[in-house]
């Protein structure tokens, strides 16, 4: 099987701040990219800017800007976020970049070629703030104003020349593939909505535009524009220097292991895109995954509902990891959640204070008082503690699947069990009791807890990484023992050596 692992994020667009739905996507690739690279992966994780289109340049317009200083300035603070929240991407790309703009060219020879454009004129609704083009079936009356029913946003009605690609002629090919590859589109429920879509009838998508001009040129046209979706789709190739299919990072990673996306984007990744590609003679992605969105009450929270969450103000009063944790934990599997500062508080009290932050607390201070603050040296264990340490390894192939599903939910859920019993198995022993009858026993104990705390720790790392390494590295663990490998060694945790300072890992909130 490959060990390689490329996954992506979507391309932010940057036309106004960053809110807790974009910090949500990015996290859970971040945690995916970060969980298969400590179990052997070599992966490469891609997120960037999507900075053409109307969009954009009726955002620049109202900044008084032009687009490409407007994108430049916002497409940094995306870029920041990247750091903020800790994201570990191996690149950060832009559409308005070079090795985009020849590569998203050279896809539309690609379609010339194959036969699959040509020039006509649209005729009909379309979506500024989604960027998408909307049936007569699709938009309803409200105010006066129309609005898509998929969507909710308003549409506006277009008529100009345009060119077209053959989207009718793919619904076959597009039906096999999903029945071919049943993990094509996850969850299930995604999977059922595309291919309802689809089977309704595929008709020729509009592929460039007239009526504006921020966007890339089509080579024999330049009257035209490329449709803002194909021109962002195709970063995927591009960021692997597409269209050199000779080049290392192409022919390490494509066809993608994963594009990880909100389900609001859904039609764009699992019908338009493998349409584009089975027509440039492109391999598919493997995988999409449609998780569910960050709801402010019942709605989707969005700039342009005005309902946001900042994520950088709650990082800045509770912390990263905090924030991290949370939205993995809240948010169930590929669907919607909602969030709030009092269910904030109560998981950050209940997981991370009082489970993880209280269990390395309890033994750190206790091993600095009562072992010179070294790893105790253990003596004979009793099943309780071998039951306890094999307990670790009986859960990886479940912990690895769930991974696989992108299940960060029930990863998680199984993790923490692992916390509830660890301090039971330290409440139930009562090492400290231990202390003036029987040394030996205690020492074991200890160690057989500081063993399954390591083992813990590395399991949160992908999602909490600062507070999982602070652990560690009191453990005198280094960054490169952490994975998977050194996860299922039992006893690695060498006796005698020195613990490192211990941080205070999570405050507790009343
Ligand atoms: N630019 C496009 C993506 C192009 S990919 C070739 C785009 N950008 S976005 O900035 O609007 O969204 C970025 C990501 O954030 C998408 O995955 C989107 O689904 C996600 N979210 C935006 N609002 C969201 C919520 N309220 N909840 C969860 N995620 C949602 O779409």
């Amino acid at each position: 099987m490959s060990k390689n692992f490329y996954i992506t994020t979507p391309i932010y667009y940057p036309s106004g701040s960053p809110h807790m739905g974009h910090a949500y996507s990015s996290i859970l690739t971040d945690v995916m990219a970060r969980y298969k690279r400590i179990d052997g992966y070599k992966v490469h994780f891609l997120t960037g800017t999507d900075e053409h289109g109307l969009k954009i340049q009726k955002a620049a317009e109202k900044n008084k800007t032009l687009p490409k200083e407007f994108c430049d300035k916002i497409s940094k603070t995306f870029r920041d976020l990247t750091s903020i929240l800790n994201l570990s991407n191996d690149d950060f790309i832009r559409t308005t970049e070079n090795r985009h703009i020849k590569g998203v060219q050279n896809i539309w020879d690609e379609l010339v070629k194959s036969g699959d454009i040509y020039l006509s004129k649209y005729k009909g609704w379309y979506s500024v703030s989604d960027e998408a083009y909307y049936s007569e079936e699709e938009v309803t009356n409200k105010d006066k104003k129309k609005y898509s029913i998929i969507s909710g946003s308003e549409v506006e009605w277009v008529e100009e020349d345009s060119y077209f690609f053959k989207l009718s002629k793919w619904q076959q090919p597009l039906l096999d593939l999903y029945n071919k590859n049943k993990n094509f589109i996850l969850p299930e429920s995604r999977r059922n909505e595309v291919i309802n879509f689809v089977k309704s009838g595929l008709k020729d998508l509009s592929v460039s535009r007239t009526s504006f001009s921020w966007g890339i040129k089509v080579p024999e046209n330049d009257k035209h524009v490329i449709y803002v979706w194909l021109d962002a789709l195709t970063n995927y190739l591009t960021a692997l220097n597409y269209p050199n299919k000779q080049d290392v990072l192409y022919k390490d990673f494509w066809p993608a292991s994963l594009h990880v996306i909100g389900k609001d984007i859904l039609r764009f990744h699992a019908v338009y895109w493998p349409a584009f590609l089975l027509a440039a003679k492109i391999e598919v992605p493997k995988r999409i995954f449609g998780h569910g969105w960050i709801l402010a009450g019942k709605e989707k929270m969005s700039k342009s509902k005005g309902n946001i969450l900042n994520p950088l103000e709650i990082i800045k009063s509770y912390g990263l990891d905090e924030l991290r944790y949370y939205l993995m934990k809240e948010v169930s599997h590929g669907n919607d959640g909602s969030v709030s500062i009092e269910s904030l508080e109560k998981c950050i009290n209940a997981d991370l204070a009082n489970n993880y932050g209280n269990l390395c607390q309890r033994l750190f201070v206790f091993i600095k008082n009562n072992c010179e603050e070294k790893i105790p040296q253990y003596d004979i264990f009793k099943p309780e503690d071998q039951k306890l340490l094999d307990s670790f390894s009986k859960i990886l192939p479940e912990l690895r699947k769930f991974m696989d599903d992108q299940d960060i939910n029930n990863y998680l859920k199984m993790t923490v069990e692992r916390l509830f019993d660890v301090n039971k198995y330290v409440n139930d022993n009562q090492p400290w009791a231990l202390k003036k009858t029987d040394t030996k026993r205690m020492n074991t104990i200890l160690y057989t807890s500081l063993e399954s705390l390591r083992k813990i720790s590395i399991l949160l790392f992908p999602v909490i990484p600062k507070s999982s390494e602070n652990v560690l590295n009191t453990l005198a663990i280094s960054k490169n023992d952490i994975n998977i490998k050194n996860y299922s060694i039992d006893k690695h945790l060498k006796p005698s050596t020195k613990l490192k300072e211990f941080k205070i890992l999570f405050k507790k909130y009343s």
